[in-house]
């Protein structure tokens, strides 16, 4: 499964890349107005950073408002993948997207049907929304699964981008279910790293290697 980084924060997205542990990231309008930065300096300087797939999200919610935002998008650099909402005008801008060779990462989703659809029209990256639908008492990681079984039916080549992760738990089970790219929070990417047993175990063996009197370098 890849790892992308869901941040508009450059820190965080270059500590990961040089640590060997991000393949791409995704943005959105919410994570650009927390970082209080220009919008596409950011992409620019994002897409510096990171070789891999930049999600850039367009504001307009109109077919051609979409393709104006989009192509401008796409021109700030050759990673840039266009994102886009999951509705039918979102849906008619992905398809004329591809068409031009713009990578579409296809936003905002929350069912099965809305995946196919996404999936019909082309999309390079379908976004289900985990932990929101998670936020509404239903089961986030079932849209995965039947996402997953969806398009092997079908052999569409979309990729599942489990997206709205919020927790180590969910990372686990989006790769479980199949997702091809979790896009994760810094802070939740580096908890991946921890477990109390490894730390207890750490200490135990640095203290039992001072008892030695030795030293490897
Ligand atoms: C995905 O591309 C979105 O930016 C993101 O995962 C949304 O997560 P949230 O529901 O925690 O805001």
């Amino acid at each position: 499964m890849k790892f992308f980084v869901d941040t508009a924060e450059i820190s965080e997205i270059r500590e990961l890349y040089e640590a060997g542990l991000l393949d791409g990231v995704t943005t959105n309008p919410s994570l650009v107005a927390k970082s209080g930065r220009d919008f596409k300096e950011v992409v620019k300087e994002i897409c510096g950073v990171v070789p891999g797939p930049v999600s850039a999200e367009v504001a307009a919610t109109d077919y051609e408002g979409m393709l104006a935002e989009g192509r401008v998008l796409a021109a700030l650099a050759s990673n840039v993948v266009v994102k886009v909402p999951l509705t039918f005008a979102g849906l008619k801008a992905c398809k004329t997207f591809r068409e031009e060779g713009i990578k579409v990462n296809v936003t905002l989703c929350f069912s099965p049907n809305q995946a196919l659809l996404a999936a019909k029209v082309g999309a390079t990256y379908i976004s289900p929304f985990i932990g929101r639908l998670d936020d509404i008492n239903t089961e986030g990681m079932e849209l995965i699964e039947q996402i997953r079984t969806i398009y092997d039916n079908y052999n569409f080549e979309t990729e599942i981008l489990a997206a709205s992760i919020r927790s180590p738990n969910h990372v686990t089970q989006a790769a479980l279910a199949g997702a091809d790219v979790a896009t994760i929070p810094a802070a939740v990417i580096k908890k991946l790293a921890s477990h109390p047993l490894t730390d207890i175990g750490l200490e135990n063996f640095v203290n039992d290697w001072k008892k030695t009197g030795q030293s490897i370098v």
